[in-house]
């Protein structure tokens, strides 16, 4: 009873704070799910990290397509749950949002250049080419002059988010990845758009955009666990530059939170800077930290640099609102 109940609550709460004003249809879906004794039952059968609602609606598209609506839905998940059930035990979400590297931005900017980078969570390695992207938070696009070819990441800002002027040098990238994805493997990048919600087709646009320059890149993303293969990617990196470790809805998928607390030291043993972009439950430590202790921004990641509170970001990167309170004074570029 008490599965069937949080599984209710995790997809009403997915329908009011995470796709509300983003996908309709992911809206009417999880509400309805919600509504369902019968699929809750079923999702209750799943282990715990594949009940969720990101998950099953792209297992569900997938194998058939994006649903026309609820009773479609409804219907194809009953008559063929082991099919839905199947994908969803082999497949991860592992959503990749490359417009999540605007949100980063304004901090990767203001920092010693020129940059190393480690993204802990890479997933097909798209958040490690911010260098790459045409970006615009308000009036200020970024380069001036948006590149062919390139997405371009609209964000809004607040008054004191620290606009960035110029895009930060990245002399040495890599990620670490659990299953890192293949971006020249047609299954895996078809699987990345399944991930984009509907509704949402400019960003499905921009993340095919951003496959293609990942295609030419090649970002070197190595399979290893972040609580046990960071130090060794750490070590590789270019001494003459600036080492910077970050991740981006990664930390969540960490159940116990003394491992999360546990790799927070970690991380922050192995560079001079580590920048954290998670929900603010992940590290209730930082969120702690605010006034408000971060329950007033619902469906929001909270952005730390160092384990300091430093701005509330949309999860796919529509937004950074710096936290006038902030404690993080990075030096500005020289
Ligand atoms: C939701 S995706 C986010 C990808 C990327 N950071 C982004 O923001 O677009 C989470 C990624 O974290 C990876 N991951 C989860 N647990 C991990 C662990 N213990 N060690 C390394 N990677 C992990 C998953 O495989 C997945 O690719």
């Amino acid at each position: 009873m008490q599965i069937a109940n949080n599984v209710a609550e995790r997809y009403t709460r997915f329908a009011r704070q995470e796709a509300e004003g983003k996908s309709e249809l992911y809206v009417e879906l999880a509400l309805g799910v919600a509504g369902s004794e019968q699929l809750i039952a079923l999702l209750a059968g799943l282990p715990r990290e594949k009940q969720q609602p990101n998950l099953i609606f792209a297992a569900y598209r997938w194998l058939f397509g994006v649903p026309r609506g609820w009773d479609d839905f409804h219907e194809n998940v009953i008559d063929r749950w082991d099919d839905v059930r199947n994908v969803a035990l082999s497949r991860m979400t592992q959503t990749n949002e490359p417009g999540r590297c605007a949100t980063l931005l304004p901090l990767l900017a203001r920092l010693p250049q020129p940059l190393a980078l480690i993204e802990v969570g890479a997933s097909a390695g798209l958040c490690l080419l911010p260098d790459y992207y045409s970006y615009q938070f308000g009036g200020t696009a970024l380069p001036e002059a948006p590149l062919d070819d390139r997405p371009i990441f609209s964000c809004n800002t607040n008054a004191v988010t620290p606009v960035p002027e110029t895009l930060p040098e990245i002399l040495w990238r890599a990620g670490l990845d659990l299953n890192p994805l293949d971006v020249t493997n047609e299954e895996e990048a078809a699987w990345l758009e399944c991930l984009v919600w509907p509704g949402q087709e400019a960003r499905a646009e921009q993340l095919r955009k951003a496959l293609e320059i990942a295609r030419a890149v090649k970002p070197e993303v190595v399979k290893g666990d972040l609580r046990a293969d960071l130090a060794d990617l750490a070590g590789r990196a270019p001494k003459d530059a600036t080492l910077v470790i970050f991740h981006t809805a990664v930390l969540t998928y960490v159940q116990d939170v003394s491992e999360r607390e546990a790799f927070s030291h970690h991380v922050s043993s192995l560079c001079p800077y580590w920048i954290s972009n998670e929900s603010p439950g992940v590290f209730p430590s930082i969120a702690q930290k605010l006034e408000d202790g971060g329950d007033d921004h619902p469906g929001k990641f909270l952005m730390s640099m160092n384990g300091e509170p430093i701005a509330w970001t949309d999860p796919h990167g529509r937004s950074v609102n710096w936290i006038e309170t902030s404690a993080f004074n990075a030096p500005t570029p020289s």
